[in-house]
């Protein structure tokens, strides 16, 4: 199966009356305050749309192509899932850029994609979140993930995110691999 046909697994397929395949997958606005504080706030969401109200100054629709933009300071990514492949790539690319402070990209964990294995695993931190979240805004409509999350980061980011992160989930950091393995040698 192609990358993007395994993308489109059939488990995308919210229940009830959110209909069939959706990309509008809005980040619960609990999880978006608390990385919101941890890291002072987000200067760039480049893939709006489903959210109630803007999560950064700058906000890129559908219709600006946040693919086809330059990213800059602090940034918000949770993308369209039909197309991680894309969204992935451009957070790399985008956080080796000298505007771009720091890259959060919210993903489903899908760990056997080819997407996780090229991208994700380039990432500074890789939060695996407990539990699956409920996306949307409460005092609208939420729906239950049938698919757990990862918050991938790039780039040198404050202490205060990453003990954010503890809170969520088990936090793999890139710093501490080479750490490990060689703890693992000397026992
Ligand atoms: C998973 S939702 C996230 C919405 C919001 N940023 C949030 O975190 O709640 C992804 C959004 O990206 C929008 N989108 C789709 N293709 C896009 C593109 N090429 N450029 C920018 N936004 C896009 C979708 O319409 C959708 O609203």
């Amino acid at each position: 199966m192609s990358e993007k046909g395994t993308d489109r697994e059939k488990w995308d397929t919210p229940p009830g009356h959110f209909g069939s395949k959706t990309d509008e997958w809005s980040t619960p606005p609990e999880l978006l305050r608390s990385l919101e504080k941890a890291v002072g706030g987000f200067d760039l969401d480049p893939c709006s749309g489903a959210e109630r109200k803007s999560i950064a100054e700058q906000t890129y629709t559908a219709e600006d192509d946040g693919l086809k933009q330059a990213w800059f300071g602090t940034v918000w990514c949770n993308p369209p899932y039909s197309d991680m492949e894309s969204w992935m790539q451009k957070a790399v690319n985008e956080s080796n850029r000298e505007d771009v402070d720091l890259v959060l990209v919210l993903a489903p964990a899908r760990t056997s994609t080819q997407w996780f294995h090229k991208y994700a695993t380039k990432a500074d931190a890789v939060a695996f979140l407990e539990g699956r979240l409920t996306f949307g805004d409460p005092r609208e409509q939420v729906r239950n993930a049938p698919f757990p999350s990862i918050i991938a980061v790039f780039g040198e980011y404050p202490e205060d995110l990453g003990d954010t992160l503890d809170r969520r989930g088990m936090v793999y950091r890139s710093d501490q691999r080479d750490q490990r393995t060689q703890q693992t040698v000397i026992a």
